[in-house]
């Protein structure tokens, strides 16, 4: 399969192209940029040196349609430009921006302005096969999830999926995310001196993430979910540990709970209930996870205050984006959902 990386001088295009190499069953046919045509991709992309014997091209739609599959990873804007002409040429696509990702247009609106193509996205695909898995084997257009989203739904997802477990309307998120989450482009917010050793609120109230959660959690609870989310900059380069409180409205147990995700991701490989006992990562931990597609999933009960607390871990350029979207072009393309994903994290970073 003939693929084409859109926007792929970014660090989530710069991903896709390092999991697209070891994938057995593509060729990478084009990659675009606006800033570095006609330069090797080593260039940018170090890592992929000796490697990838490839150079970008400008985004041209004439050329483009000798590819059979496409990834957007451009910024929300970018790909509503372009998404209705490569869907016309009758190509599947994953983007990985938000422009596709919500199916109220208030919502979308409100976070992101407004969208040029509003009725493309009702066939869009939330890009979550956790989640959404037999649409996305039928879906010409899928929408990656935020990093930050992802690593919060898959936490409380189960929770969600049996009526009255937790109280719909008070759930609190708090994530915490790498360096790479805000892409390459910079400002004095991301330069070194200034971000480096932070632990820094980042929209703690109205961040965008916050109505991808809300919808995803609605459909599982076929109910309203009211959520509170808050991110925070911290000093790592990859990865995202997501921790909620949720409250329970009947007795629940540490079986119970066990019982529950169990059962809720039996059939997902790249999902894994971390709560052990002994060992130095009893809990989900991004550190666990860098390079690797996995989302590591946990939770501990607190009967004084009556709280679940659950944990989501990933890293925000795998699981959180570029892995999730291979995962997605696989179930498209009819492939196994695991393939070129399946390896382990790096350890120790
Ligand atoms: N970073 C993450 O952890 C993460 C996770 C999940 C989803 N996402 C989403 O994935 C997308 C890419 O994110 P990123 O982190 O890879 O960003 P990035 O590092 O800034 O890369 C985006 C690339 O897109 C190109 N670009 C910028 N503006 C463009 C425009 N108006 N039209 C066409 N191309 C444009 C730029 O390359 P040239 O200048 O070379 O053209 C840039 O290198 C975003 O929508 C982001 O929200 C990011």
């Amino acid at each position: 399969m003939k693929i084409a990386v859109i926007g792929a001088s970014g660090y989530t295009g710069g991903e896709l192209l390092r999991l697209l190499y070891i994938h057995p069953d593509i060729e990478i046919h084009m990659i675009t940029s606006r800033t570095y045509v006609d330069q090797p991709v080593g260039q940018i992309h170090p890592n992929l040196k000796k490697l990838l014997d490839v150079k970008f091209t400008s985004f041209n739609m004439d050329k483009i349609g000798s590819c059979d599959f496409i990834f957007l990873a451009v910024p929300h804007k970018a790909s509503q430009a372009i998404v209705p002409d490569l869907l016309e040429i009758g190509l599947k696509i994953v983007d990985l921006s938000a422009d596709f990702r919500l199916k109220d247009m208030n919502e979308f609106e409100k976070h992101y302005g407004t969208h040029s193509c509003p009725e493309i996205t009702k066939e869009a695909v939330y890009g979550l096969p956790e989640l959404h898995r037999e649409e996305i084997k039928k879906a010409r257009l899928v929408a990656a999830p935020g990093c930050m989203a992802c690593a919060t739904i898959l936490a409380l997802a189960p929770l969600f999926s049996e009526p009255d477990l937790v109280d719909p309307s008070h759930v609190i998120s708090d994530a915490k995310i790498g360096s790479s989450g805000g892409g390459k482009s910079f400002n004095i917010a991301t330069h070194h001196p200034e971000r480096t050793n932070v632990i820094r609120p980042y929209r703690p109230v109205g961040h965008r993430h916050l109505a991808e959660i809300v919808q995803e959690l609605n459909l599982i609870s076929n109910k309203p979910i009211k959520v509170g989310f808050s991110a925070h900059g911290v000093n790592i380069v990859r990865g995202i540990l997501s921790t909620s409180h949720v409250f329970p409205i009947k007795d629940l147990t540490e079986k119970d709970l066990w019982r529950l995700y169990r059962k809720f991701y039996k059939d997902h490989p790249f999902v894994r209930i971390i709560k052990q006992k002994s060992g130095l990562y009893r809990r989900p931990d991004p550190k666990m996870l860098i390079g690797s597609n996995f989302c590591d999933v946990g939770f501990d009960i607190d009967p004084e205050m009556n709280r679940i607390v659950t944990f989501g871990a990933l890293d925000n350029l795998v699981k959180g984006a570029a892995g999730s979207a291979i995962q997605c072009f696989n179930l498209m393309t009819g492939l196994d959902e695991t393939k070129g994903l399946w390896y382990p994290a790096l350890h120790p970073i």
